[in-house]
């Protein structure tokens, strides 16, 4: 079965650790664009998105063309998919075509992981159901380490709905590896206690202002209405329980680092003044992404 990448659980340490030290070659210096490579050339990777996506389906677009890889994109609405094919059937077909890699986004949990175990080609997740988003938690990281040299006693808030997060499930599985104090807060409907036995020490809690207590990083999330069956908390609370606004950032600390993985809904889960603060570091992880999914395609393409 060739080596993709499905999820953060079962890399190690050191897998990440050299993710991480690749992706820093692949970011460009302050003022400067990315170097175009030659790396990938002669190579094809397949874009199949099942689900929206602004963010993470151009960063790969970008940082396959930056390797000299070429990609194309296939979105389920535009695709046989809308005609009733099954997924495996769509994969095989693609499968036929004999791209190098597929890079594909679906709303099952553990789609990658069934369709790998079919096809003879290197799958990378960018996302699937609420289960892992695994670039999402290296971008993270690398957002995390440029602002702080490491992830060495850090302590981390991640807040909203968790329950159906899977940016959370990755980052909480990344820097459980690297020791990180994980704070969990949301509504209790969207904070699922199983959470905390993935890493000794995570805590959950309700309260806003104790997640962000002494935290340097507060991470938000959105609430991800499409994959809630019943509304988990009234619409209307929802930003005055848990939408970060600036009292939250004055009684963090002075240096805390604000991210998002984007979309972010201004209003409902971060204010707008906190969003476009000094502190917030959301474009720094649209920017990183790219150097994220360079190293990871360069990684998965040249095993
Ligand atoms: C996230 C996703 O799709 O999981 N977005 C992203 O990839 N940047 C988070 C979200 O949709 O809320």
């Amino acid at each position: 079965m060739p080596a993709g990448l499905l999820d953060i659980e079962s890399l190690s340490r050191n897998d990440v650790e050299a993710i991480l030290a690749r992706s820093k070659f692949f970011q460009p210096a302050a003022g400067q664009t990315f170097k175009r490579l030659d790396t990938l050339r002669g190579r094809t990777v397949v874009n199949l998105f099942f689900e929206s996506s602004t963010r993470t389906r151009t960063s790969f677009e970008i940082a396959a063309r930056r390797l000299g890889a070429d990609i194309l994109s296939i979105t389920a609405a535009g695709s046989s998919v809308s005609k009733g094919e099954s997924l495996v059937d769509t994969l095989n077909t693609l499968g036929a075509m004999r791209p190098d890699a597929i890079v594909m986004r679906h709303s099952a949990s553990g789609a990658p992981h069934f369709l790998s175990r079919y096809l003879p080609i290197p799958i990378v997740n960018a996302g699937d159901g609420t289960h892992e988003h695994p670039t999402q938690a290296l971008l993270d990281a690398l957002t995390i380490i440029d602002r702080r040299g490491s992830l060495d006693g850090l302590r981390i808030a991640i807040i909203g709905d968790i329950a159906h997060s899977r940016v959370a499930r990755s980052n909480i599985f990344l820097l459980s590896k690297f020791g990180v104090q994980i704070v969990l807060c949301g509504p209790a409907s969207l904070v699922p206690s199983e959470l905390a036995s993935i890493a000794p020490g995570i805590e959950l809690t309700t309260d806003i202002f104790k997640a962000i207590d002494n935290a340097h990083v507060i991470m938000m999330l959105r609430v991800q209405l499409e994959r809630q069956h019943e509304a988990a908390f009234p619409a209307n609370e929802y930003f005055q329980f848990f939408g970060l606004r600036p009292e939250h950032i004055e009684r963090a600390k002075p240096d805390v680092i604000v991210m998002h993985p984007g979309p972010i809904n201004r209003g409902r889960e971060i204010s707008s003044e906190v969003a476009d603060s000094q502190r917030s570091a959301i474009l720094n992880q649209v920017e990183n992404g790219i150097a994220v999914r360079m190293a990871v395609l360069e990684r998965v393409l040249m095993q």
